[in-house]
């Protein structure tokens, strides 16, 4: 059963970036590299392939010029990075990145914690990033954390949140990603959001990054969805968080998603067998139960064996001349 609906949702995978930013158990470069190789057949738009951070504040991406640089890349999946700084920049550039995945965020106090910088020092660093990709051709999107609250300061004004969209999309990047850091968001705030966004910036791709600390994460797909947001960011497993961000947890998972989009009639371009497959093996390369739900108990329409001594029940049933299923199937 579904909507009927056909809209093309497009799904950007972070399990290799903001997934791997928060394990504790270092992932093998080659692990890495596999990881992301079998993603990219699955249906893809968009692979968030790793950073080009400090390795002193993300030790767990610190192979990402081996990972991006080793990488088999396959025609039509942008193969993206997140870009803190112009060094970042260098980095990306120098093995290619399709897309720079700039990054600062709406608050004071997490951009502060997590990038070290004043949001208008990191908007200084973002603009010259910006004038580094024009002259080398590289498209820009520009993640804004903590676009629905931050952990620390509380709500996040939407009129702040769409100035700095403004002051971005005037340097002429090509896409925004509103970011729920720490799951702060709910459906009314995301259906606001997203309208004034799509509104306001016609010719911006905007996507939606939702973690679902407080459970809210599918329902605010669903409201992104409906608000007209046609791209999201996703982690396969729903592994994730920013380890400057307190109380982060995972971000949505891709399976759990996707399964939800496609029984609602949406069109994902997802392999939902393979991508349940990749994440049984993605457990075993973090080492830990995953949080995503769809990877553990298969489709909606998975089904399952009676219970034990089901044949007996039936015909006690039988024998007492009643038929207990509906149109006498017994
Ligand atoms: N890549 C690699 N090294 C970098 C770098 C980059 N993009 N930017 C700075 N560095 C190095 C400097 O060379 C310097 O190295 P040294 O100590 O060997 O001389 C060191 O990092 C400190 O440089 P500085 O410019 O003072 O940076 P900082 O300590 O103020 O940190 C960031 C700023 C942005 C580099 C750092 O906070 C960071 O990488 N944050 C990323 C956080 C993140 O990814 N969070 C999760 C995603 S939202
Ligand atoms: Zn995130």
């Amino acid at each position: 059963m579904n909507s009927g609906n056909s809209t093309r949702i497009f799904f950007n995978e972070v399990a290799t970036r903001d997934g791997f930013q928060m394990e504790g158990r270092f992932v093998p470069t080659a692990d890495k590299i596999a990881l992301v190789d079998e993603l990219g057949a699955l249906g893809y738009a968009r692979i968030e392939v790793t950073s080009f951070t400090s390795p002193a504040a993300i030790p767990a991406l610190r192979d990402a010029e081996q990972v991006m640089g080793a990488i088999r890349r396959v025609p039509g999946v942008v193969y993206t990075a997140l870009v803190p700084n112009l060094r970042g920049a260098q980095r990306a550039l120098a093995c290619a990145a399709d897309e720079f995945n700039i990054v600062m965020s709406t608050s004071q106090t997490h951009n502060l914690a997590n990038l070290r910088m004043t949001r208008e020092q990191s908007f200084a660093q973002l603009s010259d990033v910006v004038g580094l990709a024009r002259e080398r051709a590289v498209p820009v999107n520009v993640s804004l954390s903590t676009a629905f609250g931050c952990p620390m300061e509380g709500d996040v004004h939407p009129d702040e949140v769409l100035d700095w969209i403004r002051r971005f999309a005037e340097l002429g990047i090509a896409g925004v990603t509103l970011c729920d850091t720490t799951g702060m968001a709910h459906p009314v705030q995301v259906q606001q959001l997203c309208t004034r966004v799509l509104q306001q910036f016609p010719a911006l791709g905007v996507t939606a990054h939702f973690h679902n600390t407080r459970g809210m994460g599918l329902v605010n797909v669903v409201s992104a969805a409906e608000a007209g947001i046609r791209s999201f960011d996703t982690s396969l497993g729903g592994i994730g968080g920013c380890p400057y961000a307190p109380g982060a947890t995972g971000n949505v998972a891709t399976e759990d998603v996707a399964h939800m989009l496609q029984c609602m009639g949406y069109v994902t371009g997802l392999d939902l067998t393979r991508l349940i497959a990749a994440a049984a093996r993605l457990e075993s390369l973090v080492g830990h139960q995953l949080p995503s739900q769809v990877s553990r108990s298969g489709p909606r329409l998975t089904r399952h064996q009676p219970p034990a001594g089901f044949e007996e029940i039936k015909a006690r049933a039988q024998a007492r001349g009643q038929s207990p299923l509906a149109g006498g199937k017994i």
